[in-house]
């Protein structure tokens, strides 16, 4: 594996599944009493946050911390980034202060990938803009394998906002890497220019799909938000219409297979792309995700900065 995680499709299949296999031993220090690892002392870690978060990057601040590398949090509200300093300057800065990883976050694409070519340090994509955030795809496909087991030839479904969705195309590129199938489903409007060539069948009819009538039965589906912040207006008609024709309400719920995962990344729009029923109901592993997405990072950390060829970490707890 190579010292940074950009996209989704930096990852073969064998470095996916043993970045998956190492999250399995982080996921299970979550139930002990003492959580934290020696694994990266005397490592820095800084989250780099140029965009509103809130699970990503407590998730990997909590990561950081467990492996006991020492994490720093710098977000552009608060910081020189107010004052009008580049993307290079503030990267350049950060990083001279001696930092083994940086993670970033930011609202244009490409941005963490321009950042690579400033620093020497490992660079993880936290989210840029529309285009990836790589390790959602992992946390996803970590979940839903304790869920469904082995992904190759399993039906995935994606739904919703996919024009705006960096969540999407990471997990296309990862769930085609781990040999599943995926049918993207959004109103003509929110499908990616250029679909056509990503590695995934589309559909415009939700009801059609969660049937089983488009792509086969259905193993999984993931529900996205809907992002207003990045729309400029003219998406689809009124959210109740989209609620209707998309979202995952109770009528709908009942066309999916009962014993098939619900996902989502969140934040939620409740009552627009997923009903409180759909959100909270027993087959929904949203709070799973958030979950396993602290034992993804803490092995996304271990491997960048311990390099992926090494052996399993050692997971003796420190003293407390
Ligand atoms: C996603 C993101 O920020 O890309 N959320 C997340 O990281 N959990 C999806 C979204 O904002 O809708």
């Amino acid at each position: 594996m190579s010292r940074n995680l950009l996209s989704a499709a930096d990852l073969s299949a064998p470095e996916a599944q043993i970045i998956l296999d190492s999250a399995e031993q982080m996921y299970a220090i979550q139930s002990r009493q003492v959580k934290k690892l020696p694994t990266l002392r005397g490592r820095t870690v800084v989250n780099l946050f140029f965009e509103d978060s809130t699970r990503t990057r407590s998730s990997f601040e909590i990561a950081g911390k467990w492996l006991s590398a020492d994490v720093i949090n710098i977000s552009a509200k608060g910081s020189s980034v107010s004052k009008g300093e580049s993307l290079r300057d503030t990267a350049l800065t950060v990083a001279a202060m001696g930092v083994d990883a940086l993670v970033v976050r930011h609202a244009t694409s490409g941005a963490v990938q321009r950042i690579t070519e400033w620093v020497d340090c490992s660079v993880v994509n936290a989210g840029d803009g529309t285009h990836e955030h790589p390790t959602q795809a992992l946390l996803d496909a970590f979940s839903l394998r304790r869920r469904i087991g082995d992904l190759a030839g399993r039906h995935v479904v994606i739904v919703g906002d996919l024009t705006h969705s960096r969540v999407a195309r990471s997990n296309v590129l990862l769930l085609h890497t781990l040999g599943a199938d995926v049918t993207l489903v959004a109103p003509p409007t929110l499908m990616p220019a250029g679909v056509a060539s990503w590695n995934c069948a589309t559909s415009w009819d939700l009801d059609a799909t969660l049937s089983g009538e488009v792509n086969g039965v259905v193993d999984a589906v993931m529900m996205l938000r809907v992002q207003r912040e990045r729309m400029s207006g003219g998406y689809f008609p009124t959210e109740r219409e989209y609620a209707i024709s998309y979202g995952l309400n109770p009528r709908r719920l009942k066309l999916l297979p009962k014993d098939a995962p619900i996902l989502h990344p969140g934040p939620m729009n409740r009552g627009l792309e997923i009903s409180s029923a759909a959100a909270d109901g027993d087959r929904s592993i949203v709070l799973d995700q958030v979950k396993s997405g602290v034992a993804v990072r803490m092995s996304v950390l271990y491997h960048l900065l311990a390099g992926v060829d090494q052996p399993a970490p050692v997971l003796e707890e420190v003293s407390p």
